[in-house]
C-alpha cells in the first residue's frame, strides 16, 4: 500500500510479516478505510473502534446479516450459535449464564494451581539447551488450565489441541473451500466430543465449570442442550489460542527490548503493568468485525446497512491520540486503556484468566532462566486475525 488511498489488503505478505506501518498509514491518512475488493471497512483509530464496539445497537456481531454471508451448506448447518456472535436479547442471556459459573473468585482461587503448572512445565525445561517456547511452555499452560477449569481431561488434550487449530482457520475471513470443508469437520468432532462430556457430567456432576453450566441450565434459564455444546466450545478454543500468543508474543518482545526486560526481572510486581503493556504492543487478536445493522456514519464516512466493518484492536492500540510515544514499549505504562480485550457487552470473558496466567508465567519464566535468549527464527502463525508464533526457539542457558 504506497499511499492511504490504495487498498488494505490484510492477506499480503508484506502486511502479514509487519503491519504496524500499514496501520499507521491507515490510520493517519484514511482512518476510516473502505476496501472495495473484499467489501470491508477497516478502522484504525481507538476512538472509531470503541465506538463500533460499545454501539452493539448500531453494529451488530451477527454475521449472518452480513451482505457477504454464505450460508453453510444444510447438511453442515451447525447447532446454536456462541454468544460471541449474537446480539442482545440473546447475547445478555447466555452471558449472565456463563457469569455465574465464571466468576472473578473462582478465576483468582485457580492462581495456586497455575504456578505450579508453570512450575511443573519449567522443570522440565531445566537441563535442555534449546527449546521451542511455544511447544514446551506457552502452549501447554493455557490449555492444560482451561481444560481443567471446565473439566475435559487434560489426557485428551492432543485431540482438542488439533480440532482448535483448524477451528480458527475459519475465523478469517474468504477461506477456501477446502479449508471451509475441515473447519467444518473439526466442529461436528470437537462438539460430538463435548456431548459425551456433557452427558458424563448430567450423570455424575463434578467441581467443574461444566457442571456450573448444566446447573445455571437446570435452574430454570434457558441454557438448551445446543446452546451448551456452543459454550464450550467458544471457552475451549478461546482458551486454547489466545493466552498462547501473549505468553509467546509477549517474551520475545521482552528479548527485543532488553532494557524493559532487565525491568521486569528485577521487579517483579511490574507484572500487572506489564501484561497491561504486552497487551497494547502485541495483541493477541488483532481485529474483530461487526456488521452495520443501518445507515449509518462513522468517522465521517457514510456505512450502509449490511456492511462489514472491521475494528483493528492492534492499530487502535498504537493510536497517539490516546498512547504517547506508542511505538515504545514501556512496561510501566499505566494508565493503559488498550482493547486487545475488545470494549462493550462482548468484551473478553476470560480477560481476568489470561491476566492471571500471564502474569504468574512471565516473571516465573524469567527468575527460572537468566540466560534466556532467541536461538533461530521465530515462526509466526498462518492467521492474520489470531497473530501469534507458532514456534519461538530459545536457548535457556
Ligand atoms: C490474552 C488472551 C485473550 C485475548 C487477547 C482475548 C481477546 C478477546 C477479544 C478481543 C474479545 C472480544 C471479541 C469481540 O468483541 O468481537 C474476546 C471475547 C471473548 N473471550 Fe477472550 N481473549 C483472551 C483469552 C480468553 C480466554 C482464556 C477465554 C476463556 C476462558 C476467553 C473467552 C472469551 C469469550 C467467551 C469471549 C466472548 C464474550 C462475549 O461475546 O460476550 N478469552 N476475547
Amino acid at each position: 500500500m504506497a499511499t492511504a488511498e490504495a487498498q488494505f489488503n490484510p492477506f499480503d505478505p508484506a502486511v502479514m510479516a509487519d503491519p504496524y506501518p500499514y496501520y499507521r498509514l491507515m490510520r493517519e491518512g484514511d482512518p476510516v478505510h473502505w476496501n472495495g475488493t473484499i467489501r470491508t471497512w477497516f478502522l484504525t483509530r481507538h476512538a472509531d473502534v470503541s465506538e463500533l464496539l460499545r454501539d452493539d445497537r448500531r453494529f451488530s456481531a451477527d454475521r449472518t446479516r452480513s451482505e457477504r454471508y454464505v450460508p453453510p451448506p444444510p447438511e453442515r448447518a451447525r447447532g446454536a450459535r456462541s454468544m460471541l456472535v449474537v446480539d442482545p436479547p440473546d447475547h445478555t442471556r447466555l452471558r449472565n449464564l456463563v457469569n455465574k459459573a465464571f466468576t472473578p473468585r473462582m478465576v483468582e482461587q485457580l492462581r495456586p494451581r497455575i504456578e505450579s503448572v508453570s512450575a511443573d512445565l519449567l522443570d522440565r525445561l531445566a537441563g535442555e539447551g534449546e527449546t521451542d517456547l511455544v511447544a514446551q511452555f506457552a502452549y501447554p499452560l493455557p490449555v492444560i488450565v482451561i481444560a481443567e477449569m471446565l473439566g475435559v481431561p487434560a489426557r485428551d488434550r492432543m485431540r482438542f489441541q488439533e480440532w482448535s487449530a483448524v477451528l480458527i482457520r475459519g475465523l478469517d475471513p474468504f477461506v477456501d473451500a477446502e479449508t471451509l470443508e475441515r473447519v467444518f469437520d473439526a466442529r461436528e468432532a470437537l462438539n460430538d466430543y463435548l456431548n459425551g462430556i456433557i452427558a458424563e457430567r448430567r450423570r455424575q456432576p463434578a467441581a467443574d465449570l461444566i457442571t456450573g453450566l448444566i446447573a445455571a441450565e437446570e435452574e430454570g434459564d434457558a441454557l438448551g442442550h445446543g446452546e451448551l455444546v456452543a459454550m464450550c466450545n467458544l471457552l475451549l478454543v478461546a482458551g486454547h489460542e489466545t493466552t498462547v500468543s501473549l505468553i509467546a508474543g509477549g517474551t520475545l518482545a521482552l528479548l527485543r527490548h532488553p532494557d524493559q526486560l532487565d525491568r521486569l526481572r528485577r521487579e517483579p510486581a511490574l507484572a500487572r503493568t506489564a501484561v497491561e503493556e504486552l497487551l497494547r504492543f502485541v495483541p493477541p487478536v488483532q481485529w474483530t468485525g461487526r456488521v452495520a445493522a443501518e445507515e449509518l456514519e462513522i468517522g465521517g464516512r457514510r456505512v450502509s446497512p449490511g456492511q462489514s466493518v472491521v475494528g483493528i484492536l492492534a492499530a487502535a492500540n498504537r493510536d497517539p491520540e490516546v498512547f504517547p510515544d506508542p511505538d515504545r514499549l514501556d512496561l510501566g505504562r499505566d494508565p493503559n486503556p488498550h482493547v486487545a480485550f475488545g470494549r462493550g457487552i462482548h468484551f473478553c470473558l476470560g480477560a481476568p484468566l489470561a491476566r492471571l496466567e500471564a502474569q504468574i508465567a512471565l516473571p516465573m519464566l524469567l527468575a527460572r532462566f537468566p540466560a534466556l535468549r532467541e536461538a533461530g527464527t521465530p515462526e509466526p502463525r498462518p492467521t492474520w486475525n489470531l497473530r501469534g508464533l507458532a514456534r519461538l526457539p530459545v536457548a535457556l542457558g
